[in-house]
């Protein structure tokens, strides 16, 4: 099977040529009747009428095509992927490894675990690409073709990050800040009708991810969010190991975002069948790991958001995302509270995701 993003070649190489395998080809007519019944949307995801809130998160969909292409073969949320205030390179090829877990993957620090080629059987990998970005004046008519290309029941999600000017300057703070408001700024520009804030992919040198710093966060939202007004933005959360860190971040910025994503990757130390380093270069020897094996903590965020959100009596959306690989696990984040979910890996991997998930009657937990 050719995933419709390409691990076995470079993010260049599948930028410039794109999506492959199915998504290359016109979907077929759904076979299912009550997919092909299912007009118009009957439910929403802030704000926008979805025939099912699933979708593809940040990530795989690198521009345009592959939007367009997910959208048509029924994943009505598409999430084109994160995107900066400057043209950034992806780390060397290869990126998208094999990742040999057994069973559940711990974030403690000390895993480390076999990775290699063999994608054919793989239900874990690597996500290795150092959040790769084109140029503004690249991205944002591309990102506006996207937003275009979503049919009835069907919405485009732009997904951004802030660079960090000066690794090691004081006053370094302020441009980050004012990075993540360009960012937002130019993301909503192309039509986004959903903004999605990426603070979980390791970040700017730092070591520490920056959704792990309630107070920046808490100023980076404030200033994003009068820079957007009304759009709708959502936070990319890594796993939260406590509660109490959790909270604290709730606490600071519910009341100013709409919405929260959860989970990126979990980071591991990955090695060959040697014991080499198995992505070259400088600071890969860890890599997150998205895929079955980190299911259980998508899923553990996402009781953890939804219990304080009843709790709290709030009201934001949450988008469960993490090992999702068949429409039961999908069902089973939004029966724990999620108000739309996703999948990379899985999506990757069985293409026909989309429609499996159309065609199984959804549960609606909590309306946003
Ligand atoms: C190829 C690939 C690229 C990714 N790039 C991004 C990214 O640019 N921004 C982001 O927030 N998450 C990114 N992710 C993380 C996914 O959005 C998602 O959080 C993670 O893969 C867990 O979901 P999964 O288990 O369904 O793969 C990427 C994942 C993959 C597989």
């Amino acid at each position: 099977m050719t995933w419709f993003y390409d691990p076995r070649a470079s993010y260049e190489h599948n930028l410039a040529h794109g999506p492959f395998g199915e998504f290359a080809e016109r979907p077929r007519p759904a076979s299912r009747p009550d997919v092909q019944r299912m007009t118009p949307p009957s439910l929403t995801f802030l704000g926008q009428p979805v025939h099912r809130p699933f979708g593809i998160p940040a990530g795989p969909l690198v521009n345009a095509r592959f939007c367009a292409a997910a959208f048509s073969h029924g994943f009505d949320l598409a999430v084109y992927k994160t995107v900066r205030t400057r043209a950034h390179d992806a780390h060397p090829f290869p990126n998208t490894l094999a990742v040999h877990v057994d069973g559940d993957l711990s974030p403690a620090r000390g895993a480390t675990l076999l990775a290699d080629d063999d994608l054919d059987s793989a239900t874990s990998i690597s996500n290795s690409f150092g959040v790769p970005s084109r140029d503004p004046d690249d991205w944002q008519p591309d990102m506006a073709r996207a937003v275009a290309a979503a049919s009835d029941g069907q919405a485009l999600i732009g997904s951004f990050q802030g660079t960090r000017p000066e690794w090691h300057r004081r006053d370094s703070e302020a441009a980050y800040i004012a990075d993540h408001v360009t960012a937002a700024r130019l993301t909503a520009a192309t039509g986004a009708p959903i903004l999605e804030m990426n603070l979980s992919c390791p970040n700017e040198g730092t070591g520490e991810l920056l959704c792990f710093d309630t107070a920046l966060v808490t100023r980076i939202c404030v200033a994003v969010k009068d820079e957007v007004g009304d759009t709708p933005l959502v936070l990319k959360l890594a796993h939260f190991a406590t509660d109490a860190q959790l909270h604290a971040l709730l606490r600071a910025t519910s009341d100013i975002v709409e919405g929260y994503a959860a989970i990126n990757t979990i980071p591991a130390t990955l090695v060959d069948r040697t014991g080499r380093q198995a992505l070259s270069g400088h600071g890969r020897e860890r890599a997150g790991v998205c895929g079955a094996s980190i299911r259980w903590a998508g899923l553990d965020m996402v009781v953890r958001l939804a219990r304080w959100r009843a709790d709290a009596g709030a009201d934001f959306a949450i988008v469960g995302v993490g090992g999702v690989m068949g429409a039961d696990d999908a069902v089973r984040y939004a029966t724990e509270g999620a108000n739309a979910v996703m999948s990379a890996t899985g999506a990757m991997i069985n293409p026909g995701l989309g429609q499996d998930v159309r065609g199984v009657s959804w549960p609606i937990s909590h309306g946003v």
